[in-house]
């Protein structure tokens, strides 16, 4: 996809991406082979071919069999050091950076080889790159809810490299309410909270309910179909509570890129922004995210700073770095 100039300018702060969904065909072999491990495919083409998602489930396989590959403390520091040059060339100022513990405590890593590689890609990119980053811990919806209370208490002696938790993978038939005592928990030992409402879904509106009335959280990934209930759309408004889109990821797992619904989230006062996701998988970074918004509503580089803008304020970031990053984007404008 041809990025255009304003897009590739304008600051950026990335917000819904799982550090597990940037590994990219060639890493992938170059981790293999260190750890000698046998692929099926055997060219870049061959991985990409084998990505033919139609829905969550079928993406959410190919997911998990790719981060088969990761397994020290050093794959983990490459898979982050690459993302965070890409997101940085992007021009990428800020990301909060999900990752999925249980996707590797539950084949055997540990969760400091997890955690420790991560964190030394933040500490040197922020160093070479400038690019600032946090990482947001994310529990697997589909095993049980024990399980997640054990890995968020395995966290907390890492709590200073972690600002918040959320919930991802598999949503048909696990709500949020699964989780209602982790997130308490998590709520308590000071950890900020968020939880994917992923499009579509079965019970999507119940599982959003969940969500702003019983977790009570301070941020919604995906999250759209809220538009179908006025009253919740204006919850998200008065609480100021963002949601954090992913234009290019919904045309593979939905029925198209979901940007009308997301601008007129935006037109009624909805604090939406865009991003990721999975950029090695849906073949997309922020920029062609943004490039996709551009495409389709035509390139309003007013309404694109709004989006970079409401991601800043959504964002878990300190008060003097947002302020930094909303001069910045404003000055894009001039
Ligand atoms: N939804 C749910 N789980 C996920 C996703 C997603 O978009 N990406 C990685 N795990
Ligand atoms: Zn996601």
């Amino acid at each position: 996809m041809q990025v255009s100039s304003f897009v590739q300018k304008l600051p950026k702060v990335e917000l819904h991406l799982h550090i597990e969904g940037t590994l990219e065909p060639d890493l992938k072999f170059k981790l293999a082979q260190r750890n000698g491990i046998e692929l099926a495919e055997k060219t870049a083409q061959e991985v990409y071919d084998s990505y033919q998602f139609t829905d969550l489930a079928s993406f959410l396989a190919s997911y998990y069999d790719g981060m088969q590959v990761l397994r020290t403390s050093a794959d983990f520091y490459d898979l982050a050091m690459e993302y965070l040059k890409k997101a940085a060339a992007q021009n990428v100022r800020y990301a909060e950076i999900f990752f999925d513990p249980q996707a590797h405590t539950c084949r055997g890593v540990s969760f400091d080889t997890v955690i420790s590689g991560l964190h030394r890609a933040q500490v040197e990119a922020e160093q070479t790159l400038g690019i600032q980053s946090a990482l947001i811990m994310c529990f697997l919806r589909d095993f049980q809810a024990e399980y997640a209370m054990a890995t968020l208490l395995e966290a907390l002696p890492y709590k200073k490299w972690i600002l918040g938790v959320g919930l991802d993978s598999d949503e048909t038939g696990n709500a949020p309410d699964k989780f209602a005592a982790v997130f308490a928990r998590a709520r308590q030992e000071g950890f900020l909270l968020t939880m994917h409402a992923d499009v579509d879904i079965k019970d999507s509106i119940e599982h959003i309910r969940q969500l702003i009335e019983e977790i009570k959280v301070d941020r919604i990934d995906h999250g759209t179909n809220v538009g179908e209930n006025s009253q919740y759309v204006d919850y998200l408004v008065e609480h100021k509570i963002g949601l954090t889109c992913c234009p290019v990821s919904n045309t593979w797992v939905s029925d198209g890129s979901k940007i009308p619904l997301i601008a007129k989230l935006a037109e009624r006062g909805v604090k939406v922004s865009i991003n990721s996701d999975d950029p090695a998988y849906f073949r997309g970074y922020i920029n062609e995210n943004f490039q996709l918004v551009a495409d389709e509503l035509g390139a309003d580089p007013e309404f694109l700073a709004q989006l970079s803008l409401n991601a800043v304020d959504i964002s878990w970031a300190a008060p003097s770095l947002k302020e930094r990053l909303r001069a910045e984007i404003r000055a894009t404008l001039n």
